[in-house]
């Protein structure tokens, strides 16, 4: 194994920048091309096939431009809908992104879950299976917010996001019946971590939260366990659309160690 191929994180855009600073806590020197598919943006609002096909096409491409040792699919839309069919075509190791069910369900008291998704994630057999094998007999209640998405987006360029997104996320679980009793929310979008402060305010201190990125980071580190790293440098970020020029992005980027953004 070559010391500088790179981990590929992709994501619908730059919600994966949660797992990569997981990431880097646990391998900080590893080279990180961080892929953001910003002209497809947003997933959680299309089809499956849709979903599918674009993120089979791309990582294949990626796969082939890069030649990465392992990829992570740093986005619960895409991990929940075509984590299994891309692992069937490439041959690279593939992580994906699970929504933190399990987890939840160990830190539950009153027995309540809420999670917060895309609306595409959320209806995924697969959170159905997660539930039905890890929710433990917990309550688990979900909702959609794509607002959230955009809201991460927008912060992540130092923009302040509207306040209003973020009681709607924790209206549309309080709300639901029996939605008074949760005590913890499952931040099954890889975006939502990046707003989890301005969350906190909307659901108050009694909710506490978790998502899958340490647990991602783990597992990564886990099966590249005795490969040599070489990172030169600051990482590099490409994008399928919008971003390469935009200075505000290239500002947020660095504070994850991302240098420069390139078109794919
Ligand atoms: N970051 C992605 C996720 O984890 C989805 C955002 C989107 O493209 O809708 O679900």
């Amino acid at each position: 194994m070559n010391s500088n191929s790179p981990i590929l994180l992709f994501d619908s855009g730059f919600g994966g920048l949660t797992v990569l600073s997981a990431l880097r806590a646990q391998l900080p020197q590893a080279p990180v091309i961080y892929a953001a598919d910003t002209a497809g943006l947003p997933y959680g609002e299309k089809t499956e096939a849709e979903v599918a096909a674009r993120v089979a096409g791309l990582l294949g491409r990626l796969a082939e431009r890069y030649q990465p040792r392992l990829i992570c699919i740093a986005c619960n839309t895409a991990s929940t809908i075509a984590l299994g069919m891309v692992r069937d075509v490439l041959e690279t190791p593939i992580v994906g992104t699970v929504p933190a069910i399990k987890p939840a369900a160990a830190m539950t008291k009153t027995g309540t879950i809420g999670l917060l998704g895309t609306a595409a994630t959320i209806r995924q057999a697969y959170v159905d299976n997660l539930e039905a094998k890890f929710a433990n007999g917990s309550r688990l209640l979900r909702h959609a917010a794509p607002e959230l998405v955009a809201a991460a987006e927008c912060k992540l360029r130092d923009q302040t996001p509207d306040p209003a997104v973020f009681r709607r996320a924790a209206d549309g679980l309080r709300q639901q019946d029996g939605g008074e009793n949760i005590d913890t929310v499952v931040l099954a979008c890889t975006h939502f971590p990046l707003v989890q402060d301005e969350l906190a305010e909307a659901f108050g201190e009694q909710v506490q939260f978790i998502d899958g990125a340490q647990g991602i980071a783990r597992r990564i580190a886990f099966l590249t366990q005795g490969q040599s790293f070489d990172r030169q440098g600051d990482d590099l970020a490409i994008v399928t659309g919008e971003g390469e020029d935009d200075p505000a992005l290239l500002h947020g980027l660095a504070q994850f160690g991302i240098g420069r953004i390139a078109r794919f």
